[in-house]
Protein backbone atom coordinates (compact mmCIF):
# COMPACT_ATOMS: atom_id res chain seq x y z
CA UNK A 1 0.00 0.00 0.00
CA UNK A 2 1.04 3.27 -0.97
CA UNK A 3 1.09 6.62 1.93
CA UNK A 4 -2.05 7.78 0.31
CA UNK A 5 -3.30 4.44 0.55
CA UNK A 6 -2.31 4.16 3.93
CA UNK A 7 -3.52 7.70 5.01
CA UNK A 8 -6.75 6.96 2.94
CA UNK A 9 -7.77 3.70 5.33
CA UNK A 10 -6.97 5.24 8.41
CA UNK A 11 -9.86 7.81 7.61
CA UNK A 12 -12.13 5.13 5.98
CA UNK A 13 -11.16 3.28 9.47
CA UNK A 14 -11.96 6.07 11.83
CA UNK A 15 -13.77 9.04 10.12
CA UNK A 16 -12.84 12.41 11.59
CA UNK A 17 -14.90 14.22 13.54
CA UNK A 18 -16.32 16.97 11.14
CA UNK A 19 -17.32 19.63 12.65
CA UNK A 20 -17.41 23.62 11.38
CA UNK A 21 -14.48 25.86 12.25
CA UNK A 22 -16.33 30.06 12.20
CA UNK A 23 -12.45 31.12 11.67
CA UNK A 24 -12.43 29.49 8.01
CA UNK A 25 -16.02 30.78 7.04
CA UNK A 26 -15.90 32.86 3.77
CA UNK A 27 -17.87 35.57 5.19
CA UNK A 28 -14.59 36.09 7.97
CA UNK A 29 -11.81 35.41 5.28
CA UNK A 30 -13.63 38.30 3.35
CA UNK A 31 -13.60 40.52 6.50
CA UNK A 32 -10.13 39.98 6.97
CA UNK A 33 -9.21 40.47 3.50
CA UNK A 34 -11.44 43.94 3.59
CA UNK A 35 -9.50 44.91 6.59
CA UNK A 36 -6.28 44.43 4.68
CA UNK A 37 -6.79 46.82 2.31
CA UNK A 38 -8.18 43.99 -0.57
CA UNK A 39 -11.53 43.87 -2.55
CA UNK A 40 -12.68 40.04 -2.03
CA UNK A 41 -15.25 38.58 -3.79
CA UNK A 42 -19.23 38.92 -2.57
CA UNK A 43 -19.55 35.69 -0.28
CA UNK A 44 -23.35 35.72 -1.01
CA UNK A 45 -22.69 34.50 -4.76
CA UNK A 46 -19.13 32.76 -4.53
CA UNK A 47 -17.57 29.67 -5.70
CA UNK A 48 -16.10 27.81 -2.47
CA UNK A 49 -13.70 25.15 -2.23
CA UNK A 50 -12.67 23.00 0.97
CA UNK A 51 -9.76 20.44 0.30
CA UNK A 52 -9.90 17.86 3.11
CA UNK A 53 -13.71 18.50 4.11
CA UNK A 54 -13.94 15.11 5.54
CA UNK A 55 -17.48 14.71 5.83
CA UNK A 56 -18.49 18.48 4.93
CA UNK A 57 -19.04 19.90 8.43
CA UNK A 58 -17.22 22.88 7.62
CA UNK A 59 -18.87 23.52 3.94
CA UNK A 60 -22.74 22.70 4.84
CA UNK A 61 -23.46 25.85 7.22
CA UNK A 62 -21.96 27.87 4.78
CA UNK A 63 -23.46 26.62 1.87
CA UNK A 64 -27.12 26.35 4.06
CA UNK A 65 -26.82 30.45 4.86
CA UNK A 66 -25.58 31.06 1.16
CA UNK A 67 -28.09 29.12 -1.21
CA UNK A 68 -26.40 31.33 -3.98
CA UNK A 69 -22.89 30.35 -3.63
CA UNK A 70 -21.69 27.47 -5.09
CA UNK A 71 -19.41 25.18 -2.63
CA UNK A 72 -17.49 21.90 -3.46
CA UNK A 73 -15.51 19.94 -1.34
CA UNK A 74 -12.95 17.19 -1.67
CA UNK A 75 -11.50 14.10 0.41
CA UNK A 76 -9.34 11.32 0.18
CA UNK A 77 -11.69 9.23 2.31
CA UNK A 78 -14.98 7.65 0.45
CA UNK A 79 -16.51 7.01 3.64
CA UNK A 80 -16.11 10.79 4.61
CA UNK A 81 -17.53 11.32 1.70
CA UNK A 82 -20.51 8.91 1.30
CA UNK A 83 -21.44 10.36 4.78
CA UNK A 84 -21.57 13.63 3.72
CA UNK A 85 -23.43 13.42 0.59
CA UNK A 86 -26.01 11.65 2.94
CA UNK A 87 -26.16 14.57 5.44
CA UNK A 88 -25.93 16.95 2.60
CA UNK A 89 -29.13 15.40 1.30
CA UNK A 90 -31.54 14.90 4.21
CA UNK A 91 -30.49 18.50 4.85
CA UNK A 92 -32.16 19.61 1.27
CA UNK A 93 -28.67 21.20 0.38
CA UNK A 94 -28.67 21.80 -3.20
CA UNK A 95 -25.22 23.84 -3.94
CA UNK A 96 -22.85 21.77 -1.95
CA UNK A 97 -21.16 18.97 -4.31
CA UNK A 98 -18.51 16.22 -2.21
CA UNK A 99 -16.12 14.43 -4.56
CA UNK A 100 -13.98 11.93 -3.61
CA UNK A 101 -10.31 11.57 -4.62
CA UNK A 102 -6.60 12.73 -3.90
CA UNK A 103 -5.72 16.43 -3.99
CA UNK A 104 -2.41 15.67 -5.60
CA UNK A 105 -3.80 13.14 -8.66
CA UNK A 106 -6.89 15.27 -9.49
CA UNK A 107 -7.36 17.54 -12.05
CA UNK A 108 -8.90 20.29 -10.13
CA UNK A 109 -8.87 22.79 -13.03
CA UNK A 110 -11.68 20.99 -14.56
CA UNK A 111 -13.37 22.24 -11.28
CA UNK A 112 -13.32 26.00 -12.33
CA UNK A 113 -11.75 28.71 -10.18
CA UNK A 114 -12.78 29.70 -6.47
CA UNK A 115 -13.20 32.65 -4.88
CA UNK A 116 -12.32 30.84 -1.20
CA UNK A 117 -10.36 28.05 -1.27
CA UNK A 118 -10.26 26.20 2.78
CA UNK A 119 -7.64 23.69 3.86
CA UNK A 120 -8.48 22.53 7.43
CA UNK A 121 -6.72 20.59 9.14
CA UNK A 122 -4.32 19.08 6.10
CA UNK A 123 -1.79 20.66 5.48
CA UNK A 124 0.65 19.31 8.20
CA UNK A 125 -0.90 15.90 8.18
CA UNK A 126 0.03 14.94 4.61
CA UNK A 127 3.10 13.78 2.82
CA UNK A 128 4.99 16.25 1.80
CA UNK A 129 3.91 16.19 -2.25
CA UNK A 130 0.53 16.23 -1.26
CA UNK A 131 1.45 19.31 0.67
CA UNK A 132 2.86 21.00 -2.45
CA UNK A 133 0.02 19.73 -4.21
CA UNK A 134 -2.21 21.72 -1.50
CA UNK A 135 -0.58 25.01 -2.27
CA UNK A 136 -0.58 24.31 -5.95
CA UNK A 137 -3.97 23.98 -6.00
CA UNK A 138 -4.80 26.54 -3.68
CA UNK A 139 -3.11 28.69 -6.14
CA UNK A 140 -3.83 27.58 -8.98
CA UNK A 141 -7.87 27.34 -7.99
CA UNK A 142 -8.15 31.08 -6.54
CA UNK A 143 -9.50 33.60 -8.73
CA UNK A 144 -7.51 36.91 -8.73
CA UNK A 145 -9.27 38.23 -5.96
CA UNK A 146 -9.97 35.27 -4.06
CA UNK A 147 -8.27 34.15 -0.47
CA UNK A 148 -7.37 30.63 0.63
CA UNK A 149 -7.11 29.53 4.29
CA UNK A 150 -5.04 27.08 5.29
CA UNK A 151 -3.96 25.67 8.93
CA UNK A 152 -0.87 23.84 9.73
CA UNK A 153 1.15 22.89 13.09
CA UNK A 154 3.59 25.08 13.88
CA UNK A 155 6.96 25.27 15.56
CA UNK A 156 8.12 26.30 18.14
CA UNK A 157 4.85 25.23 20.44
CA UNK A 158 5.20 21.52 18.51
CA UNK A 159 8.80 20.83 19.81
CA UNK A 160 7.37 20.12 22.87
CA UNK A 161 4.43 18.17 21.66
CA UNK A 162 6.70 16.38 19.43
CA UNK A 163 8.17 14.57 22.48
CA UNK A 164 4.67 13.47 23.62
CA UNK A 165 3.79 12.49 19.51
CA UNK A 166 7.04 10.08 19.40
CA UNK A 167 6.48 8.48 22.83
CA UNK A 168 3.11 7.40 22.23
CA UNK A 169 3.98 6.37 18.40
CA UNK A 170 6.54 4.22 20.39
CA UNK A 171 3.95 2.78 22.73
CA UNK A 172 1.36 2.21 19.85
CA UNK A 173 3.77 0.53 18.37
CA UNK A 174 2.90 -1.55 15.03
CA UNK A 175 -0.73 -1.81 16.48
CA UNK A 176 -3.09 -1.38 13.18
CA UNK A 177 -6.51 -1.77 15.22
CA UNK A 178 -7.21 2.17 16.08
CA UNK A 179 -8.81 1.32 19.65
CA UNK A 180 -5.33 -0.52 20.34
CA UNK A 181 -3.33 2.53 19.57
CA UNK A 182 -5.03 5.03 21.17
CA UNK A 183 -5.50 2.45 24.47
CA UNK A 184 -1.31 2.45 24.20
CA UNK A 185 -0.98 5.95 23.31
CA UNK A 186 -3.15 7.56 26.32
CA UNK A 187 -1.58 4.61 28.43
CA UNK A 188 2.10 5.86 27.90
CA UNK A 189 0.69 9.62 28.25
CA UNK A 190 -0.20 8.89 31.60
CA UNK A 191 2.76 6.83 32.61
CA UNK A 192 4.95 9.75 31.82
CA UNK A 193 2.58 12.24 33.57
CA UNK A 194 3.01 9.67 36.65
CA UNK A 195 6.98 9.37 36.79
CA UNK A 196 7.37 12.98 35.65
CA UNK A 197 10.09 14.61 38.30
CA UNK A 198 7.97 17.64 39.52
CA UNK A 199 9.26 20.80 38.38
CA UNK A 200 10.99 19.50 35.36
CA UNK A 201 10.55 19.74 31.58
CA UNK A 202 8.66 16.54 30.93
CA UNK A 203 6.09 17.63 33.53
CA UNK A 204 5.33 20.81 32.04
CA UNK A 205 5.21 18.72 28.87
CA UNK A 206 2.95 16.47 29.88
CA UNK A 207 0.68 19.19 31.86
CA UNK A 208 -0.26 20.99 29.08
CA UNK A 209 -0.71 17.97 27.09
CA UNK A 210 -3.40 16.56 29.49
CA UNK A 211 -4.70 19.55 30.00
CA UNK A 212 -5.58 19.54 26.47
CA UNK A 213 -6.33 16.18 25.76
CA UNK A 214 -9.43 16.56 27.78
CA UNK A 215 -11.44 17.99 25.04
CA UNK A 216 -9.88 15.20 22.70
CA UNK A 217 -12.05 12.22 21.43
CA UNK A 218 -10.33 8.89 20.00
CA UNK A 219 -10.61 10.47 16.46
CA UNK A 220 -8.72 13.59 17.00
CA UNK A 221 -6.06 11.55 18.76
CA UNK A 222 -5.54 8.97 16.01
CA UNK A 223 -5.64 11.53 13.67
CA UNK A 224 -4.07 14.77 15.04
CA UNK A 225 -1.63 13.63 16.92
CA UNK A 226 -0.68 10.17 16.22
CA UNK A 227 -1.20 10.17 11.86
CA UNK A 228 1.75 8.82 10.04
CA UNK A 229 1.88 12.38 9.29
CA UNK A 230 2.56 15.26 11.03
CA UNK A 231 4.73 17.87 10.08
CA UNK A 232 4.70 20.71 12.06
CA UNK A 233 6.97 23.92 9.99
CA UNK A 234 8.47 27.26 11.13
CA UNK A 235 6.10 29.72 10.10
CA UNK A 236 8.43 31.44 8.25
CA UNK A 237 9.34 27.79 5.53
CA UNK A 238 5.63 28.02 5.22
CA UNK A 239 5.34 31.25 3.89
CA UNK A 240 8.73 30.43 1.98
CA UNK A 241 7.06 27.12 0.63
CA UNK A 242 3.93 29.22 -0.03
CA UNK A 243 5.65 32.22 -2.03
CA UNK A 244 7.24 29.74 -4.12
CA UNK A 245 3.54 28.93 -5.14
CA UNK A 246 2.96 32.40 -6.01
CA UNK A 247 0.90 32.56 -3.16
CA UNK A 248 1.47 35.99 -0.44
CA UNK A 249 0.79 35.88 3.00
CA UNK A 250 -2.31 38.42 3.74
CA UNK A 251 -2.64 37.95 7.77
CA UNK A 252 -4.48 35.17 10.30
CA UNK A 253 -7.97 34.40 10.17
CA UNK A 254 -8.03 35.74 13.90
CA UNK A 255 -5.87 39.29 12.94
CA UNK A 256 -6.07 39.95 16.94
CA UNK A 257 -3.13 37.85 17.43
CA UNK A 258 -1.04 39.59 15.18
CA UNK A 259 -0.53 42.74 17.10
CA UNK A 260 2.12 42.90 19.41
CA UNK A 261 0.74 45.03 22.03
CA UNK A 262 -2.68 42.25 22.37
CA UNK A 263 0.46 40.13 23.93
CA UNK A 264 1.77 42.89 26.58
CA UNK A 265 3.22 46.04 26.28
CA UNK A 266 6.71 44.42 27.05
CA UNK A 267 6.29 42.67 23.68
CA UNK A 268 5.20 45.49 22.02
CA UNK A 269 8.51 47.82 23.18
CA UNK A 270 10.98 45.12 22.65
CA UNK A 271 10.04 44.60 19.02
CA UNK A 272 9.62 48.51 18.34
CA UNK A 273 13.07 48.98 20.48
CA UNK A 274 14.77 46.09 18.09
CA UNK A 275 13.54 47.46 14.68
CA UNK A 276 11.34 44.43 14.54
CA UNK A 277 8.56 45.73 12.31
CA UNK A 278 8.31 44.14 8.90
CA UNK A 279 4.98 42.30 9.29
CA UNK A 280 6.54 38.41 9.05
CA UNK A 281 9.00 38.66 10.88
CA UNK A 282 6.89 40.26 13.82
CA UNK A 283 4.51 37.44 14.00
CA UNK A 284 7.59 35.21 13.87
CA UNK A 285 8.59 36.93 17.32
CA UNK A 286 5.23 36.56 18.38
CA UNK A 287 5.29 32.50 17.90
CA UNK A 288 8.23 32.14 20.08
CA UNK A 289 6.80 34.66 22.51
CA UNK A 290 3.30 32.20 22.92
CA UNK A 291 4.95 29.14 22.24
CA UNK A 292 2.67 28.52 18.98
CA UNK A 293 1.40 25.31 18.64
CA UNK A 294 -0.88 26.06 15.63
CA UNK A 295 -2.07 28.99 13.07
CA UNK A 296 -4.72 29.23 10.73
CA UNK A 297 -3.36 32.01 8.14
CA UNK A 298 -4.55 33.69 4.87
CA UNK A 299 -3.17 33.75 1.47
CA UNK A 300 -4.12 35.80 -2.44
CA UNK A 301 -2.49 35.32 -5.12
CA UNK A 302 1.05 37.30 -5.01
CA UNK A 303 0.09 39.77 -7.53
CA UNK A 304 -2.28 41.01 -4.63
CA UNK A 305 0.61 41.83 -2.19
CA UNK A 306 1.38 45.13 -3.01
CA UNK A 307 -2.30 46.54 -1.87
CA UNK A 308 -2.27 44.77 1.34
CA UNK A 309 -1.97 47.28 4.30
CA UNK A 310 -1.92 46.18 7.76
CA UNK A 311 -3.37 49.57 9.33
CA UNK A 312 -7.28 49.40 8.42
CA UNK A 313 -8.68 52.99 7.93
CA UNK A 314 -11.53 53.97 9.42
CA UNK A 315 -13.30 54.15 6.06
CA UNK A 316 -13.09 50.47 6.21
CA UNK A 317 -13.63 49.57 9.47
CA UNK A 318 -17.23 51.66 8.75
CA UNK A 319 -18.21 48.88 6.41
CA UNK A 320 -18.42 45.95 9.00
CA UNK A 321 -20.97 45.03 10.29
CA UNK A 322 -20.08 43.84 13.74
CA UNK A 323 -21.60 42.04 17.36
CA UNK A 324 -20.25 42.26 20.71
CA UNK A 325 -21.34 41.21 23.87
CA UNK A 326 -19.78 43.62 26.32
CA UNK A 327 -22.66 44.02 29.17
CA UNK A 328 -21.55 46.14 32.22
CA UNK A 329 -19.85 44.29 35.17
CA UNK A 330 -21.97 46.35 37.98
CA UNK A 331 -26.14 47.04 37.05
CA UNK A 332 -27.29 48.91 34.70
CA UNK A 333 -25.22 50.97 31.92
CA UNK A 334 -25.34 54.30 33.72
CA UNK A 335 -25.05 57.05 30.60
CA UNK A 336 -23.26 59.82 33.14
CA UNK A 337 -19.83 60.57 33.66
CA UNK A 338 -18.93 57.85 35.76
CA UNK A 339 -16.24 55.44 35.35
CA UNK A 340 -18.21 51.94 34.47
CA UNK A 341 -16.00 48.32 33.68
CA UNK A 342 -17.86 46.01 30.96
CA UNK A 343 -16.83 42.14 30.29
CA UNK A 344 -15.38 41.45 27.25
CA UNK A 345 -15.68 37.82 25.10
CA UNK A 346 -12.14 36.98 26.43
CA UNK A 347 -13.38 37.70 30.65
CA UNK A 348 -10.87 40.64 30.60
CA UNK A 349 -12.72 43.88 31.00
CA UNK A 350 -13.17 47.20 29.77
CA UNK A 351 -13.74 50.50 30.98
CA UNK A 352 -14.62 54.42 30.05
CA UNK A 353 -16.50 57.12 31.15
CA UNK A 354 -17.41 58.22 28.42
CA UNK A 355 -21.73 58.06 27.89
CA UNK A 356 -21.70 57.65 24.11
CA UNK A 357 -19.12 54.67 24.56
CA UNK A 358 -21.65 53.14 27.31
CA UNK A 359 -24.39 54.14 24.97
CA UNK A 360 -22.56 51.53 22.15
CA UNK A 361 -21.51 48.77 24.03
CA UNK A 362 -25.27 49.02 25.31
CA UNK A 363 -26.52 49.02 22.20
CA UNK A 364 -24.12 46.44 20.83
CA UNK A 365 -25.08 43.98 23.84
CA UNK A 366 -28.49 44.24 23.49
CA UNK A 367 -28.89 43.67 19.66
CA UNK A 368 -25.88 40.57 20.41
CA UNK A 369 -25.60 37.47 18.51
CA UNK A 370 -25.90 39.49 15.49
CA UNK A 371 -24.83 42.67 13.79
CA UNK A 372 -25.09 45.89 13.22
CA UNK A 373 -23.75 48.46 10.60
CA UNK A 374 -21.69 51.28 11.89
CA UNK A 375 -24.95 53.67 10.67
CA UNK A 376 -27.03 51.51 12.54
CA UNK A 377 -24.95 51.64 16.18
CA UNK A 378 -24.66 55.45 15.37
CA UNK A 379 -28.71 56.02 15.26
CA UNK A 380 -29.25 53.35 17.88
CA UNK A 381 -26.38 55.53 20.41
CA UNK A 382 -27.51 58.69 19.76
CA UNK A 383 -31.48 57.90 20.41
CA UNK A 384 -30.31 55.77 23.70
CA UNK A 385 -28.54 59.03 24.89
CA UNK A 386 -31.24 61.65 23.57
CA UNK A 387 -33.73 59.28 25.71
CA UNK A 388 -31.38 59.61 28.64
CA UNK A 389 -31.17 63.44 28.22
CA UNK A 390 -27.73 63.23 27.13
CA UNK A 391 -26.99 65.56 23.69
CA UNK A 392 -25.08 63.49 21.50
CA UNK A 393 -21.53 64.92 20.25
CA UNK A 394 -21.07 65.54 16.67
CA UNK A 395 -18.61 63.53 16.86
CA UNK A 396 -19.82 60.72 17.93
CA UNK A 397 -19.39 58.74 14.56
CA UNK A 398 -15.91 59.17 15.41
CA UNK A 399 -15.91 57.89 18.82
CA UNK A 400 -17.75 54.79 17.24
CA UNK A 401 -14.97 54.34 14.73
CA UNK A 402 -12.58 53.87 17.72
CA UNK A 403 -14.72 51.54 19.53
CA UNK A 404 -14.49 49.18 16.63
CA UNK A 405 -10.94 49.53 15.85
CA UNK A 406 -10.54 48.73 20.09
CA UNK A 407 -13.35 45.88 19.73
CA UNK A 408 -12.04 44.15 15.89
CA UNK A 409 -8.12 45.09 16.51
CA UNK A 410 -8.21 43.16 19.99
CA UNK A 411 -10.77 40.43 19.27
CA UNK A 412 -13.66 41.26 20.98
CA UNK A 413 -16.03 41.42 17.97
CA UNK A 414 -17.53 39.31 15.61
CA UNK A 415 -17.66 41.00 12.33
CA UNK A 416 -18.63 40.40 8.53
CA UNK A 417 -18.78 42.43 5.18
CA UNK A 418 -22.75 41.53 5.45
CA UNK A 419 -25.50 41.59 7.68
CA UNK A 420 -25.76 38.37 10.04
CA UNK A 421 -29.32 37.51 11.59
CA UNK A 422 -31.01 34.16 10.63
CA UNK A 423 -33.92 34.54 8.62
CA UNK A 424 -36.22 33.40 11.51
CA UNK A 425 -34.73 36.47 13.86
CA UNK A 426 -37.65 37.74 16.25
CA UNK A 427 -39.77 35.09 14.74
CA UNK A 428 -40.96 33.22 17.97
CA UNK A 429 -40.74 29.04 18.52
CA UNK A 430 -38.78 28.80 14.67
CA UNK A 431 -35.33 28.45 13.82
CA UNK A 432 -33.62 28.53 10.77
CA UNK A 433 -34.93 24.95 8.84
CA UNK A 434 -31.26 23.81 8.14
CA UNK A 435 -30.47 24.33 11.69
CA UNK A 436 -33.77 22.71 12.96
CA UNK A 437 -33.10 20.20 10.19
CA UNK A 438 -29.58 19.18 11.78
CA UNK A 439 -30.42 18.89 14.95
CA UNK A 440 -33.11 16.54 13.90
CA UNK A 441 -30.72 14.53 12.32
CA UNK A 442 -28.36 14.54 14.81
CA UNK A 443 -30.50 14.34 17.83
CA UNK A 444 -30.47 10.65 18.35
CA UNK A 445 -26.71 10.87 18.74
CA UNK A 446 -24.22 11.69 21.74
CA UNK A 447 -22.63 13.92 19.81
CA UNK A 448 -26.01 15.60 18.95
CA UNK A 449 -25.14 19.07 17.44
CA UNK A 450 -25.92 22.04 14.73
CA UNK A 451 -24.51 24.49 13.59
CA UNK A 452 -25.68 28.86 14.07
CA UNK A 453 -25.01 31.57 11.32
CA UNK A 454 -21.86 32.54 12.77
CA UNK A 455 -20.18 29.31 11.28
CA UNK A 456 -20.59 27.63 14.79
CA UNK A 457 -20.84 23.64 15.49
CA UNK A 458 -23.67 23.86 18.37
CA UNK A 459 -23.52 21.10 20.52
CA UNK A 460 -26.61 19.97 21.97
CA UNK A 461 -27.85 19.56 25.55
CA UNK A 462 -30.27 16.42 25.96
CA UNK A 463 -33.61 18.19 26.18
CA UNK A 464 -32.64 20.38 23.32
CA UNK A 465 -32.31 17.39 21.10
CA UNK A 466 -35.99 16.93 21.18
CA UNK A 467 -37.11 20.47 21.10
CA UNK A 468 -35.31 21.78 18.42
CA UNK A 469 -36.50 19.57 15.76
CA UNK A 470 -39.89 20.86 17.08
CA UNK A 471 -38.98 24.36 16.16
CA UNK A 472 -40.80 24.73 12.47
CA UNK A 473 -43.38 27.82 14.15
CA UNK A 474 -46.32 25.51 13.56
CA UNK A 475 -46.24 25.16 17.99
CA UNK A 476 -47.03 27.36 20.51
CA UNK A 477 -44.90 27.36 23.98
CA UNK A 478 -48.26 24.59 25.28
CA UNK A 479 -47.57 22.52 22.03
CA UNK A 480 -43.96 22.60 22.52
CA UNK A 481 -44.27 21.79 26.09
CA UNK A 482 -47.19 18.92 25.26
CA UNK A 483 -44.88 17.87 22.93
CA UNK A 484 -41.91 17.30 24.82
CA UNK A 485 -43.98 15.57 27.62
CA UNK A 486 -45.71 13.31 25.09
CA UNK A 487 -42.01 12.28 24.38
CA UNK A 488 -41.20 11.26 27.88
CA UNK A 489 -38.92 14.15 27.79
CA UNK A 490 -39.05 15.09 31.25
CA UNK A 491 -41.45 16.15 34.17
CA UNK A 492 -43.52 18.88 33.47
CA UNK A 493 -42.14 21.14 35.77
CA UNK A 494 -38.61 20.78 34.06
CA UNK A 495 -40.10 20.60 30.68
CA UNK A 496 -42.35 24.00 31.40
CA UNK A 497 -39.21 25.75 32.71
CA UNK A 498 -36.96 24.43 29.74
CA UNK A 499 -39.51 25.70 27.07
CA UNK A 500 -39.91 29.22 29.08
CA UNK A 501 -36.15 29.92 28.58
CA UNK A 502 -35.76 28.82 25.57
CA UNK A 503 -35.63 32.21 23.75
CA UNK A 504 -32.29 33.77 26.22
CA UNK A 505 -31.07 29.76 25.06
CA UNK A 506 -31.64 30.09 21.61
CA UNK A 507 -29.71 33.89 21.76
CA UNK A 508 -26.56 31.63 23.87
CA UNK A 509 -26.64 29.33 21.14
CA UNK A 510 -26.81 32.18 18.33
CA UNK A 511 -29.38 30.18 17.17
CA UNK A 512 -32.30 32.81 16.97
C1 LIG B 1 -7.20 15.90 10.00
S1 LIG B 1 -8.46 15.68 8.83
C2 LIG B 1 -9.24 17.24 8.81
C3 LIG B 1 -10.64 17.19 8.31
C4 LIG B 1 -11.37 18.53 8.32
N1 LIG B 1 -10.81 19.48 7.42
C5 LIG B 1 -11.40 19.08 9.72
O1 LIG B 1 -10.53 19.87 10.08
O2 LIG B 1 -12.28 18.69 10.49
C6 LIG B 1 -7.59 15.65 7.29
C7 LIG B 1 -8.49 15.34 6.11
O3 LIG B 1 -7.72 15.47 4.91
C8 LIG B 1 -8.08 14.41 4.03
N2 LIG B 1 -6.95 14.16 3.11
C9 LIG B 1 -5.75 13.65 3.42
N3 LIG B 1 -5.00 13.54 2.31
C10 LIG B 1 -5.75 14.00 1.28
C11 LIG B 1 -5.53 14.09 -0.12
N4 LIG B 1 -4.38 13.71 -0.66
N5 LIG B 1 -6.52 14.58 -0.90
C12 LIG B 1 -7.71 14.96 -0.34
N6 LIG B 1 -7.97 14.88 0.99
C13 LIG B 1 -7.01 14.40 1.79
C14 LIG B 1 -8.34 13.24 4.97
O4 LIG B 1 -9.13 12.24 4.37
C15 LIG B 1 -9.03 13.93 6.14
O5 LIG B 1 -10.43 13.95 6.01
Amino acid sequence: MTAIDNLRSDYDATPYVSNSFPQSAPGTLAAVAHLFGLQPPDVGHARVLEIGCAAGGNIVPFAAAHPHAEVVGIDLSEVQIEAGRARVQALGIENLRLIAGDIAAMDVAALGAFDYVIAHGVYSWVPDDVAEALLATMRAGLTADGVGYLSYNVYPGWKAKEVVRDAMMLAAGASQVPEDKVRHARGMADFLSEVAPAGGVLAAIMAEWQAADEGFGDSYLLHDELETFNTPRYFYEVLARANAHGLAYLGEARPEVMIPANHGPKVAEYLAANGVTAQVLVEQYLDFVTNRTFRQSLFVPAERAPQIDYSPTAERLRRLHVAALVPPIDGPVRLDDSRQEFRQADGATLFTNAPAIKAALDVLTERWPWTLSHDELVVATRQRLLDAGTQPSPDLPAHIDDLTRVLVMQGQAHYRLDPVRPETAGTAFRIDESSRRAAELTGGFDDAATFNRWHETVPLEPLDRQLLPLLDGSRDEAQLIEALLAAGAGTGEVVTEWVRTLGQRLAELKLG
